[in-house]
């Protein structure tokens, strides 16, 4: 659900899925979109693009953005991190802090920033996180731990928003063509598609966005045979 009156806030907006939340954002007719990025800098020519800088490791990179975007009513909290490490490897200690403080931390930093805003407006957050938030994939275990806590997260913020007003989802898709996933060679989702199923999952009452059909089919398996579903990854990963 898009329209004048959205005012989106997209973090990591100066590439891969991010650009697209705010291009798609933009071609749905939301009246603003604050484009935020690392460096302040976004390859968008639009009168209702308003480029921010942020770097969400950051506390005070946060509340500034918050600051400026106080009239936020959709939070994507997309920028994310993913050192592909498995546990036993040389660097796993400082790619499992960087993978939480980015996924983990970052959400929570972006979170407690922006809920009076989101409050004021009654408005929605949007975490992106992954389907290997539920399950394990040990070649790259730091990750599914960090998109784990961000999904317990997401569940905790839900909770303490939904008597102010705010929905809080949770977003977890298969692998999606951009920098992230280069390296995997199994089947990838546009990230053009993903940027509209968001929007069109606010619509609906179900709190977590299951998208693409590898995260629907792991979805329904976790549901019905969790343990067997996860040895079956395993077995094919
Ligand atoms: N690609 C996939 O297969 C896939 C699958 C499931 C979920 N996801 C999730 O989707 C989201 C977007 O990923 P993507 O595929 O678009 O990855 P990407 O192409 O690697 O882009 C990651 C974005 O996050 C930004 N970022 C990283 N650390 C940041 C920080 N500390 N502060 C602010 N921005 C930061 C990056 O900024 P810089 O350009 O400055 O590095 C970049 O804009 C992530 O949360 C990811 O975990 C991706």
């Amino acid at each position: 659900m898009t329209d004048c009156n959205t005012v989106a806030f997209v973090s990591g907006a100066n590439r891969g899925l991010g650009a697209q939340f705010v291009a798609r954002l933009l071609a749905r007719g939301a009246g603003k979109v604050y484009a935020a990025s690392r460096t302040g800098n976004v390859n968008i020519d639009d009168p209702r693009v308003i480029p921010v800088t942020l770097d969400i490791a950051d506390d005070e990179s946060a509340t500034h953005a918050a600051r400026v975007a106080g009239d936020t009513t959709l939070l994507i909290n997309n920028a994310g991190v993913n050192r592909k490490s498995a546990f036993f490897s040389p660097s796993a200690i400082e790619d499992a802090r960087a993978e939480m403080d980015v996924n983990y931390f970052g959400t929570l930093r972006m979170a407690r920033a922006f809920a009076p805003a989101l409050i004021r407006q009654r408005g929605a957050m949007v975490n992106m996180l992954s389907i290997l938030a539920r399950v394990s994939l040990p070649a790259m275990g730091s990750l599914c731990a960090s998109k784990a806590a961000e999904l317990r997260l997401s569940e905790s913020l839900r909770a303490e928003l939904a008597p102010q007003g705010v929905r809080v989802f949770a977003a977890l898709p298969g692998a999606i063509d951009t920098d992230m996933s280069r390296d995997f060679e199994g089947p990838k989702l546009d990230p053009f598609a993903v940027a509209d199923a968001v929007p069109d999952a606010l619509a609906e009452s179900a709190h977590e966005i299951y998208i693409g059909a590898m995260a629907q089919e792991l979805a329904r398996g976790l549901s019905l045979e969790r343990v067997a579903t996860q040895a079956q990854l395993l077995s094919t990963s």
